[in-house]
């Protein structure tokens, strides 16, 4: 848990409520998670979604685990504390994204169960829906398929810590949605998703 250290700090109240902006975008947002190794696919089916749904009209983004390390979360690493904090700031982020209406898709391997879990209960808590997506594939296919090389480095000791191999990840216990990718294309999941959203209403029929 992150400590508050600013003091004197006060809450002010917007005059727009997010019931005016999700009329404006003719949509409602939500948080749609994805949790998976490295290499299951996360990003490929986030990016599908993301153009389907923006072709149909609908305002989609996603936060990528690689892209983010880029940016907002470049001084972080790979030990549990950095991806705890990883975790914490793209859960509020991704948290202000749905608080503007926006369906926010994100892509991290996010391997601990109590930070998504953390993730989970701060939307929940503001009334916005959070919805798990376990893409699920064995690690032996992720590490056959090896698209970065990331494998291969981390079984020859190049890479500390890596998920699966030399730290952990912790399967989602109740997530929303399972992905089988070992049997799925990008497509079919994608489709799999957006019929999800659809049965929820947060997308038309
Ligand atoms: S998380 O565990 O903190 O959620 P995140 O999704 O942001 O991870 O980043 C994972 C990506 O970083 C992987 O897809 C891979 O490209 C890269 N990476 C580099 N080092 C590691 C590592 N030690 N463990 C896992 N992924 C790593």
């Amino acid at each position: 848990m992150a400590k508050q250290v600013a003091t004197n700090i006060t809450w002010h109240e917007g005059h727009v409520e997010r019931k005016d902006r999700e009329t404006l975008l003719k949509q409602q947002g939500a948080t749609i998670w994805f949790t998976g190794l490295s290499g299951s696919g996360k990003s490929t089916v986030a990016f599908t979604i993301e153009h389907a749904l923006v072709e149909r009209g609908h305002l989609a983004y996603v936060l990528d685990g690689d892209n983010i390390r880029h940016g907002l979360n470049k001084n972080l690493g790979f030990s549990p504390e950095d991806r705890n904090e990883n975790i914490r700031r793209i859960g509020q982020v991704a948290k202000l994204f749905a608080d503007t209406g926006v369906l926010t898709f994100t892509s991290f391997i996010s391997p601990y169960r109590v930070d998504r879990d953390q993730a989970r209960k701060i939307h929940e808590e503001i009334g916005l829906p959070f919805i798990e997506v376990f893409v699920s594939a064995p690690l032996e296919v992720c590490e056959k398929r090896d698209p970065k090389g990331l494998y291969q480095k981390a079984r020859e000791g190049k890479i500390p810590e890596f998920t699966g191999i030399s730290a952990p990840y912790e399967e989602p216990l109740k997530p929303e949605i399972v992905l089988d990718v070992a049997k799925l294309s990008p497509q079919e999941a994608a489709a799999e998703v957006i019929n999800y959203l659809t049965e929820r209403k947060l997308l038309p029929e």
